[in-house]
């Protein structure tokens, strides 16, 4: 069983990271990422972390899954369990394997989803307070995400995605603490916007070119928010409510829809996150 004395992270280094296929909007393959730059953005990244005091653990890199850096897609964290993703486009499929191997080798219990539904993991699901937030419609099902609550025995508020763009949960959604979240409310549709409204009383609202520098996919290690370069205003919200913003380049990760958040898997639970 694992077992944390610190904030413990998942990160898998980008050795075999590249624009090989087109899943989502911010994915050309006419737009290549630098693999020299690409691995020093990811050293800055797992740098930070480790000085905000967090364990860094690696997941190695697998040849012909370029997307396997992305370690929030791996599946969703809960206590010793981790229920494993489905993912729904073919290319990304072949890394449930090698997630499900390192969470197994390391003494966690592996879930895998009843058949027929789709679910990317902490990339769509993420807990704020002891509410399971999730994001349904391009990635994830809205039915597992409802199973995912029930094996857990807690409340689920199914947020349907409405913008391509902002296709995970997490480029969208982010929760600070129980109770506070940062968010970009037109990636949600009305009833999204009033379950958010209603449960998250501190919500901070992220301008249109900040969303697109992906200012949502943050990473929230106690009152530090680390997240990529370009959202002033949203530094200066964190600030206004005690938080510390620490930004950093992740502009090769954006070729492939990915920032700071996607590029981490919290396996002590997430500061904002109260467990049933
Ligand atoms: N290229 C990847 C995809 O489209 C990026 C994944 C980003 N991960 C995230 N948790 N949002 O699936």
């Amino acid at each position: 069983m694992p077992s944390f004395s610190q904030p413990t992270i998942l990160m898998c280094p980008p050795d075999h990271y590249g624009i090989e296929y087109e899943i989502n909007p911010w994915m050309s393959r006419t737009r290549a990422s630098d693999a020299n730059r690409a691995r020093a953005q990811w050293r800055s990244l797992f740098e930070m972390l480790e000085q905000l005091g967090v364990d860094l653990q690696r997941q190695p890199a697998v040849p012909g899954l370029p997307d396997l850096v992305f370690t929030a897609n791996a599946g969703l964290i809960w206590h010793s369990t981790v229920f494993l993703s489905r993912f729904r486009h073919a290319p990304r499929q072949g890394e449930t394997e090698q997630d499900a191997t390192w969470f197994s080798d390391r003494g966690w219990n592996t879930i895998e989803l009843p058949p027929g539904w789709d679910f990317e993991g902490a990339g769509d699901a993420l807990f704020c307070g002891d509410t399971l937030f999730g994001g349904y419609l391009i990635r994830s099902d809205a039915g597992a995400l409802q199973w995912l609550a029930r094996q857990i025995g807690c409340r689920v508020i199914p947020l349907q995605l409405v913008d391509p763009c902002y296709y995970h949960l997490d480029t969208c959604f982010c929760p600070l603490a129980p109770g506070a979240a940062i968010y970009y409310p037109p990636a949600f549709d009305d009833y999204g916007l009033a379950a958010l409204r209603d449960i998250v009383p501190d919500l901070i609202a992220v301008e249109p070119a900040e969303a697109a520098r992906f200012a949502c996919n943050a990473v929230v290690v106690g009152r530090h928010v680390v997240l990529n370069t370009g959202c002033p205003q949203l530094e200066a919200a964190l600030r206004g409510r005690g938080f510390t913003p620490h930004a950093t380049d992740l502009g090769e990760f954006i070729k492939a829809g990915g920032s700071a958040k996607c590029l981490t898997l919290r396996l002590d639970g997430e500061d904002a996150a109260v467990w049933p």
